[in-house]
């Protein structure tokens, strides 16, 4: 064998463990993300949302009782947070545009020029640092008077985000090409923790992510017939946490398999599988439907034109990883009352020997990333994914090694999904840019890679270690070899 033939056999054998070794794709893009309720402020300058309202009835909803009207005063400093990326030397900036601050009352009536202005600059001043933006129409903060009409369960709401949609590819589209419809999330429909605190559990959470997946092919198909001159892409962002089995049983892996499609797969199949929910979700809430007298299942249906019609309507996928959980099954609830939690009829929980952020539920389990990401893969046909947000919780520490730990641990296992799975990921962006509101628990909770002074008025930005990590990480497109493993006890 000639030392030539020898060299490509060696390459083939080693060639996943080179791989492996720690580096991106050349095309690989890397970004930092926020939203804008949690940084932006300038509360004057912008309509009313369903977190204000609820805020001002009740302020201990948030834990500090602190609100965002300031918050970063990123609507001021958006310069300064342009530096910032720029220093970082992210290929793109994922931020959001607040439906309240373009349409203050939600409606496409009355244009905010002053909003329009602010983005613009915002886009402006990102091109000019080579920096895409990556831009989220809908990030938990709906104009209030839209949810006087009920918010994601009243059906009007699609076409009332298509109208907003409409408004942002006219003053905006000519520069954006990555777009993020919808930060997915149902909260305050199915509790009475989150606002609109709508506690109907079972019934008003189903309906608002019915709505919510029509309004998003709305916009997909609008960025496809009207603005495809665009050329926009177009994803759906959910929120990845993956649900292990608590024990190897039959029963508990079913009840797993019923809690990622109740969780990941409601949102999913719909727009990247078949169209439609998934099966077990329509026949569990069938079934306990019936059994509550019921005449017809609590689940809104898709007629065979919204199928069509939302089937495919993607051309990526956001996730959002933080955690996993483990999941039981646990027995039939027969009473009256229905849910969303009976009709799953699965025990979610973590283990305490997890470690964790100083956010309860994220617990730091890395594993969980190459498990989730290869349960899209498969269910849904190797999509294009990008990370749209990743991140740890802490105090608020400029030395934050916890934070780059975790980023290492889980970047490591990005790439595995990448390398050893064939998991279709084009980019990562890292949760957040800046500390800033964390919704029900206000600033008690960070996880920017800047440290944030809230007690100043000029919100004085200080990088932390994390952000020099990752301004590293982005120079080299590899990661360290340095992966402390011992640093969390998360293992399975
Ligand atoms: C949300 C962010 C939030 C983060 C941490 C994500 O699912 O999109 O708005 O700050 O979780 O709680």
């Amino acid at each position: 064998m000639t030392i030539f033939r020898k060299c490509i056999y060696l390459f083939l054998i080693f060639e996943p463990i080179f791989c492996a070794n720690n580096k991106f794709p050349d095309d690989f893009l890397f970004g930092v993300a926020s939203s804008a309720y949690q940084i932006e402020g300038g509360y004057d300058s912008r309509g009313k949302t369903t977190f204000d309202h609820h805020w001002e009835l009740n302020s201990s909803m948030v834990s500090d009782s602190s609100n965002a009207k300031i918050a970063c005063d990123s609507y001021h400093q958006y310069q300064k947070d342009i530096e910032l990326l720029s220093y970082l030397g992210v290929d793109f900036y994922r931020f959001s545009i607040s439906w309240a601050r373009i349409l203050p009352n939600g409606f496409p009536n009355k244009i905010n020029p002053d909003g329009i202005r602010y983005y613009n600059a915002l886009i402006d001043g990102l091109l000019a640092k080579n920096i895409q933006p990556m831009v989220t129409m809908f990030h938990f903060d709906l104009p209030k008077p839209l949810q006087d009409l009920g918010g994601w369960t009243n059906p009007i709401i699609a076409d009332l985000f298509e109208e907003y949609a409409r408004i942002l590819f006219k003053n905006f589209g000519d520069r954006v090409k990555y777009w993020i419809t919808i930060n997915s999330n149902t909260w305050g429909y199915g509790d009475s923790d989150w606002p609109p605190m709508v506690d109907q559990s079972g019934f008003g959470d189903y309906l608002a992510i019915k709505n919510t997946i029509l309004g998003h092919a709305k916009v997909y198909h609008l960025a496809k017939g009207e603005f495809r001159e665009q050329e926009a892409q177009i994803g759906f962002v959910v929120d990845g946490r993956w649900y292990e089995p608590g024990s190897e049983s039959t029963q508990d892996r079913d009840a797993a398999e019923r809690a990622r499609d109740f969780n990941v797969g409601l949102w999913l199949n719909p727009i990247y599988g078949s169209g439609d929910f998934p099966q077990i979700v329509k026949e569990r809430v069938k079934l306990t439907s019936e059994k509550e007298g019921f005449a017809k299942s609590r689940l809104p249906q898709f007629t065979a034109d919204e199928i069509k019609f939302v089937k495919n309507s993607f051309d990526f996928l956001g996730v959002n990883i933080y955690t996993s959980f483990l999941v039981k099954d646990v027995d039939e609830q027969n009473d009256k009352e229905f849910s969303w939690d009976k009709d799953v009829k699965a025990g979610v929980y973590q283990d305490v020997k997890w470690e964790g952020a100083k956010s309860d539920w994220l617990k730091v389990t890395p594993w969980g990333v190459r498990k989730i990401l290869s349960w899209i893969k498969q269910k849904y046909d190797n999509p294009p994914i990008f990370i749209t947000e990743n991140g740890f919780s802490d105090a608020g520490e400029i030395e934050d090694l916890e934070r780059v730990n975790f980023m290492k641990l889980y970047l490591k296992a990005l790439l595995e999904a990448i390398d050893r799975d064939g998991v279709n990921v084009k980019g990562y962006a890292a949760w957040s840019l800046l500390d800033n509101f964390e919704w029900l628990v206000g600033y008690t909770e960070k996880f920017g890679l800047y440290h944030v002074d809230f007690a100043d008025p000029g919100r004085r930005r200080t990088p932390k270690t994390s952000s020099k990590w990752y301004k590293k990480l982005i120079e080299r497109r590899q990661l360290d070899e340095t992966i402390p493993s011992d640093t969390y006890k998360t293992e399975l």
